[in-house]
């Protein structure tokens, strides 16, 4: 009887020092705030915005859903600026694709292109 009553003494004070190692536990060591993953906001624009960049000296593309400004890669295009300029300002997907010859862009040019993606066609 009296080594049950040591044994249930023990085993309750055990119990006590648990709790109270816990109570101290969840109220000194802070929890560390997870930071959320904020991804970089993709900018949309309109067709109608891209549509204000029209210009040789200031030119956007709306090229597969993308809005690219090429106003600086412009004078470094090797074709002959009337084949470009027309489309500085439009959805130039189609012209973008087949180079108005039926040809496409290499990977090289695409690889350039996204240097240039300032946001997506709402
Ligand atoms: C959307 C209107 C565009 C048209 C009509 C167009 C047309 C052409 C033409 C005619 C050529 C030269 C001939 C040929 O290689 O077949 C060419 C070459 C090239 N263009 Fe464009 N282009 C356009 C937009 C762009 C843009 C936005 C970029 C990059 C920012 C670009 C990058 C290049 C490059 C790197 C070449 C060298 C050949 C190649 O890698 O395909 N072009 N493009």
């Amino acid at each position: 009887m009296r080594k049950l009553f040591i044994i249930s003494t023990v085993v309750f004070w055990l119990a006590v020092a648990g709790f109270r190692l816990a109570d101290f536990c969840i109220t000194t060591i802070p929890v560390t705030a997870v930071s959320p993953v904020v991804e970089p906001a993709v900018k949309g624009y309109l067709l109608a915005e891209v549509a204000g960049h029209a210009r040789q000296n200031d030119c956007w593309m709306a090229i597969e859903g993308s809005v690219y400004d090429i106003t600086t890669y412009l004078p470094d295009h090797p074709s002959e600026p009337e084949l470009i300029l027309p489309w500085c300002g439009k959805e130039a997907t189609q012209a973008w694709r087949t180079k108005n010859k039926g040809r496409t862009h290499t990977s090289r040019a695409n690889q350039l292109l996204e240097n240039y993606r300032i946001g997506v066609l709402r």
